[in-house]
């Protein structure tokens, strides 16, 4: 997932910031940013012209005509005999300059200069396992153990304890993992700030729309046992027994430039600084939410589906919208009906790691590993205090209008395919990633008879300060793929073949792209090189193959989970669906969206295209190799 890089207008050239850039932040610069090469890893490569282009040209080929497509083969050859090899050597000339040549432009294009609300468009919601409550006792309890499990895992990231990561034989970046806590959005006209404190040691408790702050240590210097924890929010839930109307977390839903004016406005005033700059340098927000509604949802796929609603935009204003910092990295939502998960602020890390820290969190607390320890002298949760003048008050009137808007135009169908999972795939001897992929594939072509461009997107990390890559997962033998399954004509052999060749393309691309290698971020390096030196960009960026190929109408990403977990967010464009999924040994469990507003798209038959697929699939497997589901 990403924000679309398309949408990246008016980029002014090069502003290199610090990562860690507010004024009242303690920073640990050095441990936060990449761009020192601590694990001493390979670089990120710059792809040769000549084979991104070879590449692309594959890649477009479905979404043209013979004469599309002679045309952008004409352009092409232009661009990579002109234009495209003078930018060329610029990039190559910054990847000497820099560890990653990709990292800071791709921090601000991709999200500090988006101006669309982080919420839906950019930050994740992340379901827990949902859980039973019998009182408020054991909603806070809960709060309580998953703030323990969130400080071991801090103090394990810290000591640079948590186990490396590998992709094969290859260690993976893990610098992600240090800028989960601590860190904080700031919204900023044209471009967003990050602040990072990494000696953090208070959290940020948000009930009925007020904001407090408990310290997890006490004067003593000692953490807080759990139940010392749940004592302050006991006290917490005491003070806030009304809902604050007025409450200031509902601006963080809004447009980026919205915020940014309402957070100078708040800015003025001594009190709201200090209590910004409280919530800013916390380790992580958590949400003690109302009840959503869990208790009334039918199945499990319908409180997936809540889950997902809640975890990504809160239900809106009259539900927990307002209950929210959305530009705190980590933000746990602790429901009293038991509804629970996180949502993330995406800007400085990928969902892995945060998966990874959930299944971290949700063991911690199955084996109730609650700290030993227990302060003699506990500091009281404080409330922050906000002074909202009338023109802020009428900010807050039109973020609510706002998010209420957004909420209502996201549908979503979270749901658990319970048929097989990786298992079955892998006894097929495929990818079951790819598979999953041309599932996606399949159903969108099923349902709307052309090509989807489709995004997946692929860990580069690799490479020192890797992030992602995409995956064009729509290709030649995608679209053969699909098209061969809905003919009636065709005989299983031939249904077979095209399947496995779809996959194999697929996972040729994935291979490349893992290594840098795929087509967008090259292009988009090229992009920017030309911006930033003041160079027109070349028609190919405004060809119907660029367009087209880049109008990402399937928005993808696996974020593997161990436990009942699952991630989902927005679709990336107004027709389009996205599609998270977490694949397990015997099921796969699948979060889509689509917006309300656009007639063309409805998740409920997405999903339905996609289980019919999933179901074709296997069968023709079996027709050729015989096995149980
Ligand atoms: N036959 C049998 N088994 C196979 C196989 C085959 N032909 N091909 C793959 N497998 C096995 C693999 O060995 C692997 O086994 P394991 O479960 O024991 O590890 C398993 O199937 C899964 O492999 P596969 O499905 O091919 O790919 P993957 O799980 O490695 O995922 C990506 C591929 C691209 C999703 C992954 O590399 C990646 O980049 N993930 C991060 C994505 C991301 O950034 N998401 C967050 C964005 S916010």
């Amino acid at each position: 997932m990403l924000r679309s890089i398309n949408k990246v207008s008016g980029f002014k050239g090069l502003f290199l910031e610090p990562y860690v850039t507010s004024m009242q932040v303690s920073c640990n610069y050095a441990s936060a940013k990449s761009n020192v090469n601590v694990q001493n890893l390979p670089r990120l490569p710059v792809p040769k012209l000549k084979d991104t282009l070879a590449k692309y040209l594959l890649t477009v080929r479905p979404f043209l005509n013979d004469d599309e497509y002679a045309k952008t083969t004409t352009l092409v050859k232009d661009f990579e005999q002109g234009l495209g090899k003078k930018l060329q050597g610029l990039l190559e000339k910054r990847a000497e300059q820099h560890v990653n040549w990709l990292e800071d432009w791709w921090l601000n294009t991709a999200y500090l200069e988006y101006r669309d609300p982080v919420v839906v468009y950019s930050s994740p919601g992340l379901m827990f396992p949902c859980r039973k409550f019998n009182n408020q006792n054991d909603q806070l309890q809960y709060a309580a153990k998953t703030l323990l499990a969130a400080l071991e895992y801090k103090s394990l990231i810290d000591n640079d304890k948590i186990p490396l990561e590998m992709m094969g034989k290859s260690p993976l970046d893990m610098g992600q993992y240090k800028k989960v806590f601590g860190t904080c959005r700031i919204p900023w006209e044209k471009r967003d700030k990050l602040s990072f404190n990494s000696h953090s040691r208070h959290v940020t408790v948000i009930h009925n729309n007020h904001i407090f702050r408990i310290d997890l240590w006490g004067e003593d210097n000692v953490v807080l046992s759990e139940e010392q924890i749940v004592k302050q929010l006991k006290k917490i839930v005491e003070l806030s027994s009304t809902p604050n109307n007025e409450g200031i977390g509902i601006l963080t839903s809004e447009n980026r430039d919205n915020w940014a004016k309402a957070y100078q406005l708040l800015s003025k005033d001594n009190t709201n600084r200090e209590s910004l700059a409280d919530v800013e340098t916390s380790i992580v927000v958590l949400c003690l939410d109302a009840a959503a509604g869990l208790s009334k949802c039918a199945d499990d796929d319908a409180r997936r589906t809540l889950c997902g609603g809640q975890t990504i935009h809160g239900g809106g204003s009259k539900s927990n919208g307002g209950n929210r910092w959305f530009d705190k990295t980590i933000q746990f939502i602790v429901g009293a009906d038991g509804l629970t998960g996180l949502t993330y602020e995406h800007s400085p890390a990928e969902g892995q790691p945060i998966a990874v820290l959930t299944d971290f969190i949700i063991k911690f607390i199955e084996q109730n590993k609650g700290g030993a320890s227990a302060s003699s002298s506990p500091k009281p949760p404080v409330a922050l205090k906000f002074n909202v003048t009338t023109e802020v008050s009428n900010m807050i009137k039109d973020a609510k209008n706002n998010l209420d808007k957004l909420v209502g135009n996201l549908e979503l169908n979270c749901f658990q395919y319970n048929k097989y999972g990786k298992n079955f795939i892998k006894s097929q001897k495929l990818s079951p990633d790819s598979y999953l992929q041309m599932a996606m594939q399949y159903a969108f072509y099923r349902l709307h008879k052309v090509p989807g461009a489709h995004y997946e997107s692929a860990a580069t990390r690799m490479y020192a300060g890797g992030r992602t890559e995409t995956i064009r997962s729509c290709s030649i033998e995608s679209v053969n793929f699909a098209k061969t399954m809905l003919n009636a004509q065709s005989s299983p052999k031939e249904k077979n073949a095209a399947l496995k060749s779809a996959i194999n393309s697929h996972k040729n691309y994935t291979v490349q792209a893992l290594q840098g290698l795929g087509v967008d971020r090259h292009l988009l390096g090229l992009k920017l090189t030309a911006l930033e030196n003041g160079i027109d960009l070349h028609k190919l960026y405004s060809d119907v193959s660029y367009t087209r190929s880049t109008h990402m109408r399937i928005s993808t990403s696996q974020v593997a989970l161990k436990s009942d977990g699952l991630m989902s967010y927005g679709p990336l464009v107004p027709d389009g669906y996205a599609t998270c999924y977490n694949p397990r040994d015997n099921d796969v469990n699948f979060a889509t969206s689509a917006f309300v507003a656009h007639p063309d798209t409805a998740c409920s038959k997405y999903r339905n295209a996609l289980e019919q697929s999933l179901q074709d699939m296997h069968d023709v497997l079996l027709q050729n190799t015989p096995s149980k589901l």
